[in-house]
């Protein structure tokens, strides 16, 4: 399980509260959508658990590792996807960054290469795998980015805004294999989005957060009743009725 308790972090430069008493949990076999508008504090959350910044109070454990002061131990069991496919060497082919990111995550070369078949299947790459990313296309791009995620087998799966620049039929394909981690592989999933029905279709529990507070959290069936009470008939998606209503205020 990932476990958040009391999380908060301040930037110093300039001075910004991004994260504000944070506490939920992923599970394994979970999926977890977070939602809130720009500057609410999601990628600061995700970069915190990934251990990419230091948090200024409160405690993360990744199935009860502390993240803090064991994060080579922890980012083991964790695959992560940054906003641009920023995880990716450029110059290398998609199959050159799988083996390298399957062996800095603590496989053998001969496992990672073996791993990679089913991987580039999974995220329909198999054409792209001599190709170098830098001459992929933006969703492309981010599959690869996906895919070097997943290959040395982690826990958990963490991805900010993964639907950026992919088209419609690879969001759906996004939404399949997601999916599928979860409910055959049995990985937990945190995913930041600000595409609605994307986090609709992956999530079932959504964290709303604002201003680097958490504001709620439901379960996608909850989500669904505080349709019917809000009775609104202009939406187009249950979570932007509850969306809406939560933010109040804050976005239009
Ligand atoms: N390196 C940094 N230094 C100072 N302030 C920062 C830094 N990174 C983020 N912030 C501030 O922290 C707050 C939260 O930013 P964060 O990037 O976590 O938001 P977000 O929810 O990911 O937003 P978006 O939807 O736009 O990606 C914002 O007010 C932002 O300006
Ligand atoms: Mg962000």
């Amino acid at each position: 399980m990932i476990s958040i308790s009391h999380v908060s972090k301040s930037y110093k430069k300039p001075l910004v509260r991004a994260l504000n008493d944070v506490s939920f949990s992923v599970k394994r076999g979970e999926s977890v959508g977070l939602l809130g508008p720009n500057g609410a504090g999601k990628t600061t959350l995700i970069k915190s658990i990934s251990g990419l910044i230091n948090f200024s109070a409160g405690k993360i454990t990744i199935d009860g590792i502390d993240a803090s002061s064991r994060r080579g131990k922890t980012l083991r069991l964790l695959g992560v996807v940054l906003d641009g496919s920023r995880n990716l060497y450029w110059r290398l082919t998609v199959r050159q960054n799988l083996v390298y990111f399957g062996m800095i995550r603590g496989m053998s070369c001969s496992q990672a290469k073996s791993r990679i078949p089913k991987i580039l299947d999974l995220m329909q790459l198999g054409e792209f795998s001599n190709h170098q990313v830098g001459l992929l296309s933006s969703g492309q791009k981010q599959k690869a980015s996906i895919a070097a995620a997943l290959v040395h087998n982690p826990s958990f799966l963490i991805l900010d805004e993964p639907t950026n620049g992919l088209d419609i039929p690879s969001m759906d394909n996004l939404s399949r294999v997601l999916n599928t981690l979860r409910d055959e592989m049995n990985i937990g999933i945190l995913i930041s989005s600000h595409n609605l029905s994307f986090v609709q279709q992956v999530s079932q529990k959504v964290v709303f957060i604002n201003k680097g507070k958490i504001v709620d959290i439901l379960g996608i069936d909850d989500v669904k009743e505080f349709e019917l009470k809000s009775k609104s008939t202009e939406i187009k998606t249950d979570l932007l009725t509850v969306y809406r209503n939560l933010m109040k205020g804050d976005i239009r």
